[in-house]
């Protein structure tokens, strides 16, 4: 998997836990009360497979090659980008408060949790069809077969330090098994 196909395949598996979050939102919004075990489940997952993993991979492998070929870390798309990448951060902290607490929702708690959670899967899937649309095809241009290479070395590098993802994505299938709602 080259790093294109590596970075597509995370998108493809946040962009469906994000459809899995709405439907846990939309459970709590329609008066279910669904497993608070399981929100911290998707705090998990989102802290630590997209904003940790997936975000090293672009920060720390993608962006310095795209610097050899014009673009700069501090205007511009990825400037941008790693601008949004915060904003990331502080949703997911305020879906991390309301994973805390220590006693049941209450009505308003109920409905700040749907809101952050809308919140959340509205501003991601914007983020990841930039990255789709806009970013990437013009990365895809740009980066020789060289420094294809050394995406490769830095992503090993990267697994190294966090580990086997395996983990996560199972995670990633059991909430979406459970919450991304059935076609007829
Ligand atoms: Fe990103
Ligand atoms: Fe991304």
């Amino acid at each position: 998997m080259n790093i294109f196909e590596h970075l597509g395949h995370q998108h493809r598996i946040i962009g469906t836990t994000l459809d899995a979050l709405h439907g846990y939102a939309a459970k709590v919004e329609a008066g279910v009360d669904p497993s608070h075990h399981d929100l911290t489940r998707f705090v998990l997952f989102f802290r630590e497979y997209a904003h940790q993993r997936h975000r090293d991979a672009e920060e720390e492998v993608l962006f310095p090659l795209l610097t050899k070929h014009g673009f700069s870390m501090t205007v511009g798309p990825l400037a941008h980008i790693r601008q949004q990448h915060d904003e990331e951060g502080l949703l997911l902290v305020r879906l991390m408060k309301v994973a805390a607490r220590r006693n049941l929702w209450s009505r308003d708690e109920a409905s700040e949790l749907c809101a952050v959670a809308r919140e959340i899967v509205h501003f991601e899937r914007v983020h990841l069809e930039k990255e789709n649309e806009l970013l990437f095809p013009k990365a895809q241009e740009q980066l020789t077969d060289e420094e294809l290479e050394q995406a490769a070395k830095g992503l090993a590098k990267l697994e190294k330090k966090h580990g086997d993802a395996a983990w996560l994505e199972k995670l990633a299938s059991e909430l979406i098994a459970d919450y991304v709602p059935k076609k007829d």
